[in-house]
């Protein structure tokens, strides 16, 4: 059952007038910001947002945002996480409003920068953390110590992941099982497969086979992925990675900066998952830029007895303003006020409502394409049963229809991630937030299929 495409072009054709008429002072903004800004955005990727320009906000409280047209909007994106707990939840917006005042980086330790260290050590099971501004960097900073402390050289990464602006992960399989640049990879440094093993998801064989061949100094994983659809892992993935990587002395990382969206311990918590080390970022300090990555005791013993104190702030990892004390109050808050034990049941429950409401009109019209919920995310996908592995998902990709279904959505008031077909819940989305997705859904979906 495949997407007329014309009447799909004269529907969005529809939606893109519908945009202009009612974004006057978005495209306002639009045009100034174009003379100092490509596509006038402070960050290129803001242009793939659906629409002919970006939407631009005023305020965002809550799960809601409202634009310079003044028009408000359900956000399901949250910032793709870096918003989960809501914006701006006022535990957090005390405690940041109060270390502002009190100075914001000083590249000298608080007592704030402990006890967030303890809450994560807590919650994710390793006991030593550090602190970094994004996902990304603490990403880098385990790629480093994994080779240092093991001398091996190779990353080993699921195909079509994704763990932010990270050059070894920008790799894929080719047809032939090769590794091979991502589609789209700027500026390359190497040719992918002198840094980087690619496997795909849920492929136990492949991965022994991988092992195999020596050299792999650590898997750097989400334990499900999360930025490709969501393709969850099949019984027995995990376990088999655990147990090649002990066998290989390659190191565990498991990155939890989406996957923190099952539980208060992400999956690692909730599926007593073992790893060498945890990084996670994104929406722990509510949005105000903070990563961090754990360790067990033993890997960080091995990682600080490789390093010269004389050597320790040019090693390649660290930067000034990592660790600065406003993100460390922004966490302590944040772990300790907001995203709690205690908030989750609601956000799951939100999820599994708009879940059921996609898998409603899907039935209702007979639409061959699934959804998948993990915790208080959940996606829906162009495939008529949930994606094994990455390439599976990659290949269900639609750029036109998704732009179409994102572009119903904001004329509707409904802010969906603009790279797939994302929801993510707050403890402030509400019924109503998640009935107001459903109705658009239905309408949308109708319009193509009924
Ligand atoms: C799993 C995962 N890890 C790391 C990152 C990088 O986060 P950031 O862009 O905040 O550095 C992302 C971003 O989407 C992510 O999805």
């Amino acid at each position: 059952m495949t997407v007329d495409r014309s009447r799909l072009a004269s529907l969005m054709a529809e939606e893109v007038a519908r945009f202009e008429a009612e974004r006057p002072a978005s495209r306002a903004l639009f045009e100034r910001a174009k003379a100092t800004m490509p596509d006038g955005v402070p960050m290129l990727w803001m242009a793939k947002w659906p629409g002919p320009w970006p939407v631009y906000v005023e305020r965002a409280q809550g799960a809601h945002f409202t634009c310079v047209d003044g028009i408000d909007h359900v956000d399901l994106c949250l910032g793709d996480t870096g918003a989960m707990v809501g914006h701006s939840p006022e535990p957090t917006v005390r405690a940041i409003s109060d270390q502002v005042a009190k100075g914001i980086t000083t590249m000298l330790p608080t007592e704030d920068a402990a006890v967030a260290a303890g809450m994560l050590a807590e919650r994710f099971g390793v006991p030593q953390w550090q602190f970094t501004l994004t996902a990304t960097d603490a990403n880098r900073a385990m790629i480093r110590y994994s080779r240092q402390v093991t001398g091996k050289r190779k990353v080993l990464v699921m195909d079509y992941c994704y763990h932010g602006s990270v050059d070894e992960t920008f790799a894929t399989l080719d047809g032939h099982g090769e590794v091979v640049e991502r589609r789209g990879n700027i500026g390359a440094p190497v040719d992918p497969d002198m840094t980087t093993v690619v496997v795909p998801f849920n492929d136990v064989e492949a991965l022994e086979k991988a092992f195999s061949s020596g050299d792999i100094a650590c898997a750097l994983v989400e334990p499900a992925m999360t930025n490709i659809g969501i393709v969850l892992p099949e019984d027995g993935w995990h376990e088999a990675l655990r147990a090649l990587c002990t066998e290989h002395g390659a190191i565990l990382i498991i990155d939890e900066t989406h996957t923190v969206c099952a539980g208060p311990g992400g999956m690692i918590q909730r599926d007593g998952l073992s790893p060498d080390a945890v990084v996670i970022g994104k929406t722990i300090a509510g949005g105000i830029p903070a990563g961090a990555y754990g360790m067990t005791s033993e890997l960080q013993q091995r990682v600080r007895s490789s390093i010269h104190l004389e050597d320790i702030d040019v090693g390649g990892v660290g930067g000034t303003l990592a660790g600065n004390a406003l993100s460390l109050a922004a966490i302590r808050a944040t772990l300790g006020e907001v995203l709690t034990a205690e908030a989750y049941p609601d956000m799951i429950q939100r999820a599994t409502e708009w879940t059921e409401g996609v898998q409603a009109a899907l039935d209702e019209f007979g639409v061959p394409w699934q959804v998948t919920q993990l915790g208080a995310r959940a996606e829906y996908s162009f495939l008529p049963h949930a994606p094994k592995d990455g390439a599976e998902a990659a290949h269900a990709d639609d750029f036109e229809l998704q732009q179409y279904l994102h572009l119903h959505a904001l004329n509707r008031g409904i802010l969906l991630t603009p790279f797939h077909n994302m929801a993510l819940m707050s403890p402030a989305t509400t019924k109503a937030d998640v009935a107001a997705h459903t109705a658009h859904f239905r309408e949308a979906v109708g319009s193509l299929y009924a």
